[in-house]
């Protein structure tokens, strides 16, 4: 009998997981906050759709759909007036909400409403909600919440394989020894945060027998903590450090055109009071950007080159077979519409398909 067909056979696979045409419905980043000025109006495109945002003068910015609904002139091209945004064709003005407010050759506007959505800005990025209410907070890791950081935003990147793909880089056991060579054994344990977002926490005690690991004991105390915090399976914050200094990076992806990942990278760390706290962490972020070149410049092989297909899971694979299956239970949505995937009548928990995230070859 063969064991891969009897553990994977065709009716089970991910709908969503590995998908280049559909995304889980939640809040992707959208620019660095620091590249849109108040008073500046920008076009973006995300997860195939054309959108524009701009700042206002109350500093909020704003995202609609990009075309102007009286003759679909790119709003790119507008200006800013105020916390309003000009169309530049015919000079219609629209407020923050999208609701039309002046039209120069008519004594009264018509009542239109630009398609806006929710929008919001945290560590230093610009995010958009993908639906009409935002159902679930901006993407945090628990030991940060409520908490005031000190960020660096890193590079941005495109890789050749889905978001989902590049997701489990992280939490990937094996590849801990094989691609980076880390002497270290990896067991994850996961805990459900809500319905968009996970976390995997590695619980397997550090071995001392090797130089590494001697080395880098002079630098903490008790355990060295590595967990992964994922939200809307395109977005994970990597926490690693010993006790007294946890690092964050954050790999804040969406899917690009072709099933490709878009992606930006930010560093953070809790603030320290103070100018010597302020100083020191800029040398932490700094030395984690060097930390995350090295530990990106391995897996730049295999995200650019994979062909993703898990036929053969073994019991090391488990948290990725984990992460596929929380994929799978999430709202999503069609690339480049937005429209709903699924009906919410179809998630009903009786009703969810549920991936196997258990069954393994070994
Ligand atoms: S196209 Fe925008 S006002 Fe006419
Ligand atoms: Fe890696």
């Amino acid at each position: 009998m063969n064991l891969n067909s009897q553990t994977f056979n065709s009716t089970r696979k991910p709908k969503t997981f590995n998908n280049p045409e559909r995304f889980i419905e939640g809040w992707y980043w959208v620019i660095p906050s620091q590249n849109l000025r108040v008073g500046e109006v920008k076009p973006v495109t995300i997860l195939g759709r054309e959108l524009v945002i701009y700042r206002g003068k109350d500093k909020r910015v704003v995202t609609f759909d990009a075309y102007c609904p009286h003759m679909g002139a790119h709003l790119a091209e507008g200006k800013v007036e105020g916390n309003a945004l000009r169309c530049f064709f015919h000079h219609w003005k629209f407020d923050g909400e999208g609701m039309c407010i002046d039209i120069p050759c008519l004594d009264t506007p018509l009542s239109l409403k630009l398609q806006s959505w929710p929008t919001a800005e945290k560590y230093g990025m610009i995010w958009v909600w993908t639906g009409e209410i935002p159902q679930q907070p901006l993407p945090f890791v628990p030991e940060l919440e409520h908490k005031e950081c000190d960020i660096a935003i890193h590079s941005h990147f495109l890789m050749n394989c889905h978001p989902h793909v590049v997701m489990i880089n992280a939490i990937d056991a094996q590849h801990v020894n094989t691609v980076h060579k880390l002497p270290v054994e990896v067991f994850f344990e996961r805990q459900q945060l809500n319905e968009n977002a996970i976390i995997f926490t590695n619980t397997a005690p550090i071995k001392e027998n090797s130089f590494f690991i001697k080395l880098i004991r002079l630098f903490y105390k008790n355990t060295i903590t590595y967990s992964i915090c994922y939200w809307y399976g395109t977005i994970n914050i990597v926490t690693v450090g010993p006790d007294f200094l946890h690092v964050h990076m954050m790999f804040a992806t969406r899917l690009h055109e072709g099933g490709k990942a878009e992606g930006q990278i930010v560093l953070m760390v809790k603030k320290r009071k103070g100018i010597f706290g302020w100083l020191s962490n800029r040398v932490v972020l700094w030395l984690t950007k060097i930390a995350g070149k090295y530990f990106l410049m391995g897996d730049i092989k295999v995200v650019q080159t994979i062909q993703f297909d898990l036929k053969t899971p073994i019991k090391a694979d488990q948290s990725i077979m984990q992460f596929i299956n929380h994929v799978e239970k999430q709202q999503s949505r069609m690339w480049g519409t937005w429209e709903e995937a699924r009906s919410r009548d179809d998630e009903s928990k009786a009703k969810r398909e549920r991936w196997r995230d258990s069954m393994s070859n070994d």
